[in-house]
């Protein structure tokens, strides 16, 4: 099948790349004319582990192109794929603007039966929205789908190829008929695809990622308490986990959930809840609980400390998680700017996330070339984001490099008996702290 894609974004990128290793041909269309100049010579402008591959495979195989031209691209193609951004407006509701800017043109360009397919994160209503903006420009027929993605950075290649289950919302039989042709390779393996109607698949999304949230969320409301009554959480995740109605996953405490999903899916949600006179208590607690818990080390620091005027700070990771370059509601910047209101000095070290962070800090902080030259000089070290490269130090050699052996740990990187008798202070979250 003939496929255009709208906004080659993450989502787009990956969702266009995955359709055409599925066998379509597909047209991935943005406005910047020079990432798309770059795709067309190669070149991914993301970093995801196993994209560039696949990429490269399916320019090669012509199965994969790239253009400005939305006109060309959706003359070529059946089925339109909106993967554009929907950022957080002022009051936290989503912005649609760029989605529906496109559906207009849409509208203006169409000439046969096209699907036109949501698979930007979209308040309910969205594809009613779509439907309705599309509609002023013509007459042809055309069905709106929501088709939310699930992905997770980091893992986008795996999860795309391999989804849990697609969810596909549509109330049209002859879009059904179609999204169950696209996603034929997936049933033919097992992966169930769900069809439902629009506005229930557009909440799933929501649902799904806030459930999450909460559940984070929760794990480090218990890891506080553990602090509290000298429990310890990893023994208390093992034991929750271990109920198959709980699970294993998404349970690690730690410094707060961040990323270009969660905080804003949580915040959009809780605003589509008070359009309506809804109040989400669950969530507005959830959004507070985390606000604190990202920071929740300085406050550590400064009662080991006292005064951080001066004090040197090696921080290990950047990215709001390992495994990408993303540094959007990391942690990291939460814990950075107040340390540094507070007189503290940093050094950094993220291979991967250095540069988006030089962009918007420039020099504000000192960047190291390696995990044990962050830590020259340092009074302490704190850990921001769970690289693995970070899992199995040599304590020895840390020692050797730092002022004090003082470690604050956000990301639960080290068993306890790892540090034991390594000689350093080692605060973690949800364990008893070692002295
Ligand atoms: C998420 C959803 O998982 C994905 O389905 C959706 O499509 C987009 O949002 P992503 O933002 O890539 O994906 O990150 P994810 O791996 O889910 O982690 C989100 C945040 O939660 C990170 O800050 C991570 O560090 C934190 N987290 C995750 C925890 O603190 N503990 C956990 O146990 C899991």
């Amino acid at each position: 099948m003939n496929i255009t894609i709208v906004g080659t974004g993450y989502v787009g990128l990956v969702t266009g790349t995955t359709l055409a290793e599925l066998g379509n041909t597909v047209y991935c269309v943005d406005i910047d004319f020079k990432k798309v100049e770059q795709m067309k010579q190669g070149i991914v402008p993301i970093y995801e582990p196993g994209l560039e591959e696949m990429f490269l495979r399916n320019i090669q195989a012509q199965r994969l192109f790239f253009t400005t031209d939305l006109r060309e691209a959706l003359n070529e193609s059946e089925v339109i794929y909106l993967a554009l951004p929907t950022p957080p407006g002022e009051d936290g509701s989503a912005d649609l603007s760029y989605v529906l800017s496109v559906a207009t043109q849409i509208g203006e360009m169409l000439t046969e039966y096209k699907i036109i397919v949501n698979k930007s994160t979209v308040p309910v209503g969205t594809a009613d929205k779509v439907r309705e903006t599309i509609s002023v420009h013509t007459n042809i027929e055309f069905d709106v789908v929501s088709n939310p993605e699930f992905l997770r950075e980091g893992f986008a290649v795996e999860d795309s190829m391999n989804p849990a289950r697609v969810i596909v919302g549509t109330e049209s039989e002859r879009a059904q008929e179609i999204m169950a042709k696209i996603y034929q390779p997936f049933t033919n393996t097992g992966i169930p695809i769900i069809f439902m109607d629009e506005k229930s698949s557009e909440l799933t999304k929501y649902a799904a990622n806030s459930f999450l949230a909460v559940k984070i969320t929760f794990m480090n409301e218990i890891a506080n308490y553990c602090e509290k009554v000298g429990a310890d959480v990893d023994k208390v995740r093992l034991g929750m986990g271990s109920d198959d109605r709980i699970g294993h996953r998404f349970l690690f405490p730690g410094i707060g959930y961040g990323g270009s999903c969660f905080p804003k899916d949580v915040k959009a949600l809780i605003k589509s809840g008070k359009q309506e006179g809804f109040d989400f208590q669950i969530l507005e607690a959830t959004e507070e609980v985390n606000k604190n818990q990202k920071v929740i080390l300085v406050s550590e620091i400064e009662k080991f400390f006292g005064d951080l005027a001066g004090k040197k700070i090696a921080l290990w990771g950047l990215a709001f998680k390992a495994n990408t370059d993303d540094i959007r509601e990391a942690s990291s910047l939460d814990n950075i700017k107040i340390l540094l209101e507070k007189g503290a000095k940093i050094t950094a070290y993220d291979a991967i996330a250095e540069d988006n962070v030089r962009r918007v800090l420039g020099d504000q902080i000192s960047y190291a070339p390696d995990m044990y030259s962050a830590l020259q000089d340092a009074d302490c070290l704190l850990i921001a984001t769970e690289w693995s490269e970070f899992k199995n130090p040599n304590f020895d050699l840390m020692a050797s490099k730092m002022n004090q052996k003082v470690i604050f740990d956000g990301r639960n990187m080290f068993a306890l008996e790892q540090v034991e008798d390594s000689g350093f202070h080692y605060k973690s979250i949800g364990r008893r702290t070692i002295s």
